[in-house]
């Protein structure tokens, strides 16, 4: 049977080639340099497609890949319904509320947050039973609260280095993220020596 993996285009989508790769799972065809999306390896029975990173969780859930690699943000954001088999413990970074440094909340009023995340955003401070607005970005949501679109963010933070150097400071953490890999809820039961296998072999390599 065949195992259709899904990896996300970019450095952790490389990162998880690279520990498949070592343990039995290459694809030569996706080394070289090409547009193609899809890759064979016929002799091991594998293929990987190459999908933006927050349409893994997607392909998973529907069935068109078994497995893929996706970081713990998209996860959350996207909500789908898919095990999550394992923490592969790079792709660190976490959640974040951020506001400019010295910042007050005035509880009396909605608390306005830009955001990428919204989904995530609004599970955060819907446990706080906080009124929020939500300003749904794109990108450069730091921008935000230094233009008065926003009081706050919710955002990623990594090394810390975009808050710092735009006056922003983390008040809140909301969650730690890293990239995991999930597994489609059918094909876990009907694949599912040659999916553990996969997790084992990636578990032996991190040091799981
Ligand atoms: C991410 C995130 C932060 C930044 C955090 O943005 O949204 O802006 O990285 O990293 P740091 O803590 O190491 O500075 P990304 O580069 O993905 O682009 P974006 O702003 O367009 O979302």
């Amino acid at each position: 049977m065949e195992i259709r993996i899904a990896l996300p285009k970019g450095r952790l989508g490389e990162k998880a080639y690279d520990i498949l790769k070592k343990n039995g799972y290459e694809c030569l065809e996706l080394e070289g340099k090409s547009r193609k999306l899809v890759f064979f390896n016929e002799e091991k029975n594998i293929s990987y497609f190459m999908v933006k990173p927050s349409d893994v969780p997607t392909y998973v859930e529907r069935g068109a890949a078994d497995i893929g690699i996706v970081g713990k943000d998209t996860l959350l954001e996207e909500e789908a319904d898919v095990y999550e088999l394992l923490d592969l413990g790079f792709g660190k970074c976490k959640f974040a509320i951020a506001a400019p440094n010295g910042f007050v909340e005035d509880e009396s009023k909605p608390l306005i947050v830009a955001t990428k995340y919204v989904n995530v955003c609004k599970n955060y401070y819907d446990k706080k039973d906080r009124k929020i607005d939500i300003v749904k970005l794109n990108g450069s949501v730091e921008l935000g609260p230094l233009v008065n679109l926003s009081d706050v963010i919710l955002d990623i933070v990594e090394t810390g280095s975009t808050l710092k150097e735009n006056n922003l400071s983390v008040i809140e953490d909301v969650a730690d993220i890293s990239a995991r890999l999930i597994a489609n809820k059918s094909s876990f039961k009907f694949k599912r020596n040659k999916i553990e296998n996969i997790v084992e072999a990636i578990k032996k390599e991190i040091g799981v």
